[in-house]
Order: structure tokens, then sequence, then C-alpha cells
């Protein structure tokens, strides 16, 4: 397993170390074996048509409130406000079957909303918001309980789609009939917006950074009100399908959004993004509930949106849950308010906090129940690949990019990282796992024979960072760039990481002190959510703390992801000014093996091309795995329709994956958290009947 210096190279290095006796040089291997955790509750594995499908039912319901609007002529009727064939929720799939109205979700999150506009890239704040607010083209949280067998994302808005015999073009079929909860209709001129004036606008970046290339290169034409097409240059690239879930294919109301936009008479781009700040109550929504509060730093409230566009297959629209708060605090706090029973729900997935809720969690009256499920939650260190102008770094940066770009230097930080100690300091026990980069092990596409892991050794950090061309040349503990690079200054790297999770802040400080450990120099730069998110995409960062997304677990989304394919798809690899990629060629093979996987429809071939990709990216250290390890859902008990085994991350968030729209609480379990009962959202302001 290693092989022994040769004894020159040892004398070299007694130069620098003068302990350095018989210095060893670690070999690659393969990861350790994770220890053994069992995920709580196992998914029931059913077809993606057993959960719902789209008709008309002979009647439909709606709460005694909503239908006081429709007595007093505020509203139209529940049948003309739902589509002709509205999405139907079949009550046999449902874990506790129909539900009854009334109650509310009270999430907790960290994040503060910018405002609505999410296709001017505002964030909502997350923890759940953006996902409830927005409605997608497809669907993809509720898969993880779809058997392997039918897995392909659920239709949602698109209510079904179809290939051209030689896969070149894709025909989407929206659903009919639906409407806005200000009651405009829902049909391809938000589609057309989205795709010409968000999309194709150079301007504007969607939040989730969608771009033509998420979309495999597509053209877009609208056929009518209700179909559209998509061209590709490549035959059936599938990977679109979910591209078109959350996070990318979420349109806004074209509605309201287009007098805003500088095309059709906006001031600016800056003033369309600002638009819909925080205040404004009632943006137009498709999702199950619209805000009709928002104090800053406190909390926002909706209110359901009475056209919603989904029922149950006993005709009852949905949501069942009247209300969602999200109060506005910290993520830590979302942990510790739902153990405590203040909150409803919690990703628990910062690991300082397991061992307390779980404590909490144990006991008798515990309002909450807590079930651990896989090891989706993971952290990498993500080099800055560019050497071109991305970012405009300065000499010290540049000098940096240049040593990121050398296969010594990341060998180097990968075989200083104590991954065993940096997983024990979040949490001990047998969370955390030794992770090397790339696919997570325990999912599909994983293949621990293609997965180099670079054993934890100082020493061998040392000699690599010496084959880097960089020696402690003044004794001061860290090392030197070469004479010629900066004069020879002391190599001083920035690490940025988010601030706003202690989990990212832990490893973080991990990181460095770790560096620290085998002569190398690094500053912290932590940054507020937002600020981090603009840091990166705009490759202002030397290095950088991830958590990682659904692309390392499901590998079959945000495909495009993965490798620097586009000139803005990359996470650690993007474009200069004038559109210029310096792709290395490592890179380049990732990027072809990656273009092969999404072409491919060979179930066989498919997973050899993500043996290679996985031995490409963990080879060549294209991301450094930090530490992985399982997250909890914590939800309280009064909840009913929670779906077994529902993970808080796989192709979702749980947000999604639990369905809230048909989660609901039983009359005898009902509080009396509404905030605002008998109110609905409009575009005036909430109304409240009677
Ligand atoms: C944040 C939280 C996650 C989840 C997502 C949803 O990232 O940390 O647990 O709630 O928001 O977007």
């Amino acid at each position: 397993m290693f092989k022994h210096k040769s004894s020159a190279f040892a004398a070299l290095l007694l130069g620098v170390s003068a302990t350095a006796v018989s210095a060893q040089v670690l070999e690659p291997t393969t990861p350790p074996q994770a220890p053994n955790f069992d995920a709580q509750g196992e998914p029931i594995f059913v077809k993606r048509s057993d959960i719902y499908d789209y008709r008309a039912l002979d009647s439909y319901n709606e709460p005694d409130f909503v239908q006081a609007f429709v007595d007093s002529g505020a509203l139209p009727p529940v049948e003309e406000r739902l589509p002709n064939e509205p999405l139907v929720y079949n009550v046999a799939n449902m874990p506790d079957g129909a539900g009854e109205y009334g109650d509310v979700m009270r999430h907790v999150i960290g994040g503060r909303p910018e405002g609505w506009n999410f296709w001017g890239g505002q964030s909502q704040g997350w923890g759940g918001i953006d996902i409830g607010l927005t409605e997608c083209l497809t669907r993809t949280g509720p898969l993880f309980t779809v058997e392997p067998s039918d897995l392909e994302p659920m239709p949602n808005l698109a209510k079904s789609w179809e290939w051209s015999d030689d896969g070149m073009t894709l025909t989407v079929h929206l659903i009919e009939g639906a409407k806005w909860s200000d009651g405009d209709p829902f049909d391809t001129e938000d589609i057309a917006f989205y795709w010409d004036d968000v999309i194709m606008d150079s301007e504007l970046t969607p939040l989730m950074g969608a771009s033509q290339a998420t979309y495999n290169g597509a053209t877009l034409d609208i056929v009518d009100d209700y179909t559209f097409t998509m061209s590709f240059d490549t035959a059936f690239p599938e990977a679109v399908l979910y591209a078109m879930a959350y996070g990318n294919f979420c349109p806004g109301p074209s509605h309201v959004l287009k007098p805003e936009h500088p095309k059709y008479g906006g001031e600016s781009y800056e003033s369309f993004r600002n638009a819909f700040p925080p205040e404004t109550l009632g943006f137009p929504v498709m999702g199950a509930w619209a805000v009709v509060e928002y104090r800053s730093d406190d909390i926002v409230v909706l209110r359901r949106n009475p056209y919603y566009w989904k029922v149950d297959s006993e005709g009852n629209q949905l949501p069942y849950l009247n209300e969602m708060h999200y109060r506005l605090s910290t993520w830590a706090d979302r942990d510790v308010q739902a153990v405590a029973g203040t909150g409803d729900f919690s990703n628990l997935e910062q690991a300082e906090n397991y061992v307390e809720s779980l404590r909490r969690a144990a006991e008798a009256d515990s309002p909450a129940r807590l079930a651990f499920g896989p090891r989706t939650i993971g952290y990498s260190a993500l080099p800055n690949l560019s050497a071109n102008g991305w970012g405009d770094p300065d000499d010290r940066a540049q000098a940096i990019r240049d040593l990121n770009r050398d296969i010594n230097f990341r060998k180097a930080i990968s075989y200083a990282l104590d991954r065993q100690r940096l997983g024990e300091s979040l949490v001990k026990g047998p969370f955390t796992t030794i992770y090397p980069g790339g696919i997570y092990a325990g999912t599909s596409f994983y293949d621990a024979d293609s997965t180099v892991y670079y054993p934890y050794s100082v020493e061998t950090a040392k000699h690599f960072l010496e084959e880097a061309g960089l020696v402690d040349t003044d004794g001061n503990g860290f090392v030197n760039h070469p004479a010629d690079v900066l004069g020879g200054a002391d190599v001083q790297m920035t690490l940025l990481a988010q601030s706003d999770y202690q989990t990212d802040k832990n490893l973080a400080e991990g990181f460095v002190a770790i560096m620290e450990e085998a002569g190398l120099k690094v500053t912290l730069n932590l940054l507020p959510g937002k600020d981090y998110d603009d840091a990166r995409y705009a490759g202002r960062y030397d290095w950088y703390v991830y958590r990682n997304t659904a692309e390392m677990i499901t590998v079959v989304q945000q495909t495009t992801q993965l490798a620097p394919v586009g000139p803005t798809t990359a996470l650690q690899h993007r474009a200069n000014d004038a559109g210029e990629m310096d792709l290395l060629p490592w890179e380049q093979e990732l990027v072809d093996v990656v273009n092969a996987f999404i072409a491919s429809r060979d179930p066989a071939e498919r997973v050899e091309l993500m043996k290679r990709y996985q031995k490409l990216h963990t080879e060549n250290l294209y991301s450094v795995g930090l530490t992985a390890y399982p997250g909890a859902l914590i939800i309280n008990k009064r909840f009913a329709n929670i779906p077994a085994g529902a993970p808080i991350f796989m192709y979702n968030w749980a947000e999604d994956n639990i369905m809230r729209e048909r989660v609901y609480v039983p009359t005898d379990a009902q509080q009396d958290y509404e905030l605002h009962p008998n109110t609905l959202p409009s575009s005036d302001g909430p109304v409240t009947a009677g």
C-alpha cells in the first residue's frame, strides 16, 4: 500500500524537516468501508401513476371558509377555478388517507427573502419557501418512493410529453386550464416569457442558475396555448426531463413579471429584479400557498391558494393545510424548535445538533418524531480551476489558480486532510464517514473500485507540496512560492464558506487548522448565504466549502453540473468574460463522459460511463470530499400523510419529498396556530371572509 521514498528524496525532505527520518509516501487506495448506519423507515415503492394522475371528477369540495367567498361572489365556484382535468392524488397511495382541512405547518428558516423575483435571481430564504411557492414542469421529490423500473420525473405543470422518432424534439403538453393564484390563466405565455426573456436573456440568471446549457442547449418553440417543443442537437437527451423539475423550469407569472422587464417597458434589469420586494403581498403563484404577511426578521405567513390545481381522488381541493409559517430565525434554531414543538419541521443536517436532538426526540413526551435516512449530506472543498480570468483574480489569487491546476497541489490538500478527525469534530459515533469526493457511497451509480482515495498522511501531503514547487524557504512553518512567483512569499490561500450554518463554519475552520499542520496557510472568508452564493457564481474565490447537491446522489439530475459542459454549468470552473474556457485535458475527458452519459439510453453503458466519471473525478480531485453523513427528518407528531422513509435530501429536499399539499392534521389534533383565519391571498392584499 505504501512506497518508500528514494533516499535522494528523503535527503531533500531532511533539508526541510529535521525530524523526518524515513519519510513515506502513501499510494492512493479505495475508500474505507463506511460505519454501518441503518436508515429508519423504508419507502414503499410504487409506480408514479399510483401516486397521482390527471382526470375530471364528478364534484369537488373546498373548506367552508373558502365556500363563503364563493357565496358572496368574491370567488368563482371551485369547479371553475380548477382545470378541467386537475392533478388528482390517489387517496389509496396516501399513508393516512384523505385529509381534513385546517391547521398550519410552522417552518423555521435561516435565510431571508430578498423578494419574490426568483427569475431575477432573488432568494426567498430557502427552507422550503420557494419550493412551495413555485411549481415546475416536472417533479422529482417524490421519486424516492418510485420503483426503479418506473424511474422518470413525475409530471406536474407538464402533464405529459413525447419524443419525436429521431429523439431530436420533445413535445411538452401543459396542464390545461390551471390558473395562477390571482386567477390569471397559466399557459405558454408563461413558458415563452421564462424562455425568451429569462433563460435566453444574458442579463438575467434565475435563482438556481438555469441557462440554455441546463436544458442541453435546447431551442424552444411555442405550438399553442398548452403545447411547446424543445429541439436538441443530440437524440433523446432525457436528462432534460430532470432539468425541468424544481430549481430550473419553474415558470413565473408573466402577466406581472413582463411589464417590469426592460424589453417590455421596465426601467432596467435592476428595477426588474427588485420589482417584488418581500413586502409585496399576494404575488401570484402556482404553489399551494401564497404570501399574506411579511414581517422583516420575524415571519412570512402564507395562506392557501384558492386556485390550486390539485385535488385528492375524493374531490377535495388541496392543500389540506390552510396556512404556512416561515419564522425568520437561524438554521440551528430550526432543529431546536422542531424538537421542542414550537416549530413543526426540520431537516436535521447540522451534525453538531444530533446528540441533543436525538436525546430529546427519544423522550416519551417528545412532540416530534425524528427519523434518520441514508447518508446523503456531504461536504466538499472545491478548487477554482480557471486560470484565464473568471472572477478577476489579483496576482495572489492567480498564483493560487495556477497551483489549483497542478495535480500535485490538489493531491497535497487531499492527503493533508484528516477526514476522520474532521467528521468526528462535528459529531462522534457512526454518523460521519470518510468521503473522498464525487458520487456518494451507497447511491445507485457509486462504484467503490472506481473511487480513488488519497489517504491521510501529512508526510505525503508535504511531498506533493514540494512536487508543486512549494517549500518553506523562510522557516516560518508555511510553504512559500518559488522565488520567481510573488517574490517567494508565503502561499496564502483563501477558503470561502458560508456563515449561515454552524457545520459549514466548523468544517471550514477544521480545514484551515488541518492545512496548517501540512504547512499551508489558509485564511477563511466567511460570508452569509447570499453573498457566498454570489461570490462562488462569480468565481471570486480560491477554494470553497460546498454542501453537495443532487447530482452527486442521483447523477441523473443536474447532470450538466457534473462537469464544465457549458460556460456556466460547472461549480468550480466557468468561462471568463469573453466566454472562453481553459479546460485541463482531464476536465475535457470529464465533459466527454458527461455528454456521453446524457446522450446514452443504454443502462449498462451509463453505469460504465459513471464509473469512468468517478475515476476521473476522484483521481484528478475535481473536488476534494470532506465528510458525508445521514440527515434526519424531524416533524411534529400531529401531522398525517408523511410518507415512510422520506429522506431529508435525495432528488429534492424533504419539503418537496413529503408532498406538503397532501399533508394534514386530523381534526381532533388540530391546533390554534392560524394567524390569519378565514383569509385568502389576493393581489390587492389578504382578504378575510365575513
Ligand atoms: C436550506 C436548508 C435545507 C432545505 C433547503 C430547502 O438549504 O438547509 O435543509 O430546507 O433549504 O431549499
